[in-house]
Formats: C-alpha cells, sequence, structure tokens
C-alpha cells in the first residue's frame, strides 16, 4: 500500500510529534548504541531518525523506498542542522545499498507493517550489521498516556470513527508478534528478543554477535 507522504507529513509533525523523542529515548535506553552509523528504515520524513541523532552522535542514513517521503526527510534533516552527518539512501527493505556489516544501529518505526516480503528484509538487515549491532524495529507512540492521546486526536479528524485505534490494536498485538516471530525464524534469525506491552508497543530487538560465530563441526568463522 502506497502511503500519501504529504497527508502522513501533516499527520506526523504535528499529532506524532511528541512521541518521537520518547522513542528516541527508549532506543538509547534499551540498545546503549549511540556511536557509530544508524540506518533509519522506512523514514518517512526522518523524525524518528532526526530525534535519535540529536540524543547522539551517530552518524544517520535515511531510507525509504518513496522519493516524496525522502525529499520531506532532506527538510527535516535541514531542520535539525544535520547535514554533515547524515544520509538519504532511496531504496526498499529487501535489498539494502549499504555493505554487510556496516550499520551499527538499525531503526524503524511504524514501517515493517507494510514490508511484503518480512524473511528478505529481516537477512538484509542482519546482513549490514555491524558484530555487536542492535536494531529497535517496530511500532510504538512512547508511552500509553501519548498512545491514548494519539487515538483522540485521530478518531477526531476521522468524525469520530476509530479506524485509528482498530489499526494500532492489529499492529501492536499478539497476533502481529507471532507473524513477526514466524517471520524471523523463517530468516534463519534466532539471536534477538521481543519488547511488547501496552506502554512501549511492538518492538523487535536484534543483537548481532560482538564476535563472529564459530562453526563447531568445521571451525569455520561464519554468521549464525
Ligand atoms: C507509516 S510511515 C512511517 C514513517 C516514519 N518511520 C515515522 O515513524 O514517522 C511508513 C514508511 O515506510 C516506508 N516503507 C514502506 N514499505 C517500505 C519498504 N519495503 N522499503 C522502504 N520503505 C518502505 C513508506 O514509504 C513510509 O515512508
Amino acid at each position: 500500500m502506497k502511503i500519501n507522504a504529504k497527508q502522513f507529513d501533516a499527520i506526523a509533525r504535528t499529532v506524532f510529534a511528541p512521541v518521537y523523542p520518547v522513542i528516541a529515548e527508549q532506543i538509547i535506553f534499551h540498545t546503549g548504541i549511540t556511536r557509530g552509523t544508524c540506518l533509519d528504515l522506512g523514514c518517512g520524513s526522518g523524525y524518528l531518525g532526526a530525534a535519535v541523532a540529536r540524543k547522539t552522535k551517530l552518524d544517520m542514513v535515511f531510507l525509504d523506498q518513496s522519493p516524496e517521503m525522502l525529499k520531506l526527510c532532506a527538510r527535516t534533516i535541514d531542520e535539525n542542522g544535520l547535514r554533515g552527518r547524515a544520509g538519504l539512501l532511496p531504496g526498499d527493505t529487501g535489498s539494502i545499498a549499504l555493505p554487510d556489516g556496516s550499520v551499527d544501529l538499525v531503526i524503524s518505526r511504524g514501517s515493517i507493517f507494510f514490508w511484503e516480503d518480512l524473511p528478505q528484509a529481516f537477512r538484509e538487515i542482519k546482513r549490514v550489521l555491524a558484530p555487536g549491532g542492535k536494531t529497535f524495529i517496530g511500532g510504538g507512540f512512547g508511552n500509553a498516556l501519548l498512545k491514548q492521546s494519539i487515538r483522540l486526536q485521530m478518531a477526531e479528524r476521522n468524525q469520530g470513527k476509530d479506524q485509528f485505534g482498530q489499526k494500532m490494536r492489529t499492529n501492536l498485538g499478539a497476533e502481529m508478534r507471532n507473524r513477526f516471530e514466524k517471520n524471523l525464524h523463517q530468516a534463519g534469525i534466532s539471536n534477538y528478543s521481543i519488547l511488547h506491552d501496552e506502554d512501549i508497543g511492538l518492538w523487535i530487538m536484534m543483537e548481532q554477535p560482538a564476535t563472529p560465530a564459530v562453526n563447531k563441526e568445521t571451525g569455520c568463522i561464519g554468521a549464525q
């Protein structure tokens, strides 16, 4: 499904604006990664990546399949004074144009629900993660209070209809978590944990081993 960039941005800049700094803090708290390279997958206008960059020393790569979104993201980079440490990368999560092991932190909010081939995206994420690299990928609205406030504001915009609340329940519910886990297993990824509760939302935290795994049978160094 194609997202209308201008319409999404109008909401992201206003209704969603308070969630980005809160999620940025959660990312830093749970991953502990503040230096190196951070990839924001399905970055949209780039508000989450910009919030993370402002609180860390990370260099940013903003990836999105939509040229319109990347145009809006360029504006965000400028507005946040990030020009010297941020780049735009057009592309799909199924084929990330970055070298193996080149990214320390992969973040992504609200985009995974649109990815067509989850196992392929997970394999690509694992490929680009550097030793010791981590992910914070999924969906959330910061905390239960912010989530409820956004749900009410969105219902007001939709003439009282709670479609957005229903979408929140689906995207952040138990079935979605099961879908993520099934696809992680399909991608051959076992080194992960899931953060999932009413406050934080639903996030996949993958972790690349700090030193390459040694195959016990062959003695060769290689991926898990
Ligand atoms: C709901 S928006 C979220 C934007 C941003 N992460 C945020 O939280 O404000 C989803 C974004 O994911 C992008 N997207 C969806 N599927 C994608 C894919 N397979 N590869 C790259 N970008 C994708 C869309 O173009 C859109 O910008």
